[in-house]
């Protein structure tokens, strides 16, 4: 299973002929390792409705068929663009034809693109034979350590840039509650409030935890 880094807090996961689109904010991503159009995954999941999440989603799912799957007020919402649509809450999962996505809680705040209240999720992602966290925009909370209750986690993907999400010191506690033996930082150098130092990241977890943490340039992929 192919894990590939396309700017910001956008990845695909490839196992076979599953391309599986993570938040594709890709047009107005300065760091964005693709353009929209060169994408053809076979779905497309959402963290939360903030547009540096929700990017090209529509778009690309209609150009493409991909299914959506986001949380339930968002999922609605995006239906209205004449799109396929799956819209689990907390605690709910969907099992696709390559394997399973569940939603977890995020702390952070959320609005859909037309502005109504949505709640920010991570997403436990069971994907050719490993477990991927997505955790999406959050700040570092206890109940983190509930992801890793779920089963093991292989590859956490977790957010370091600070002002919007927990910063690279808070990751390092996130990424000991998740338990991951694997971390890959996003959601860092986008954007000026949220530059921040990858590869000290990468030694304070290397010190600090048994795991490694792999840090991934746009267009990059690490191989589970
Ligand atoms: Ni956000
Ligand atoms: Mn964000």
């Amino acid at each position: 299973m192919d894990i590939r880094f396309l700017g910001h807090a956008a990845f695909t996961l490839t196992e076979g002929d599953a391309v599986v689109l993570i938040d594709p904010f890709l047009t107005g991503n300065p760091k964005a390792a693709v353009s929209a159009d060169e994408l053809n995954p076979t779905t497309i999941l959402l963290t939360h409705g903030h547009p540096d999440h929700v990017g090209d989603a529509v778009a690309i799912a209609k150009r493409t068929g991909a299914p959506v799957m986001a949380t339930t007020e968002l999922a609605g919402e995006l239906a209205e663009e004449g799109i396929e649509t799956i819209g689990p809450n907390y605690g709910g999962s969907h099992s696709f034809d390559w394997g399973v996505a569940k939603y977890f809680p995020a702390w952070h705040d959320s609005s859909t693109p037309a502005g109504k209240a949505n709640h920010p999720a991570g997403i436990r992602i069971e994907i050719g034979g490993a477990v991927v966290y997505h955790a999406g925009d959050t700040c570092l909370f206890s109940d983190l350590q509930l992801v890793g209750r779920a089963g093991p986690v292989d590859v956490a993907i977790l957010p370091i840039g600070g002002h919007f999400t927990m910063d690279r010191h808070d990751a390092v506690v996130a990424a000991d509650f998740i338990g991951a033996k694997t971390i890959i930082p996003c959601h860092y150098d986008t954007f000026p409030p949220i530059e921040t130092d990858a590869n000290a990241f990468a030694t304070d977890i290397q010190n600090t935890l048994d795991a490694t943490a792999v840090v991934l340039e746009p267009g990059a992929s690490h191989t589970v």
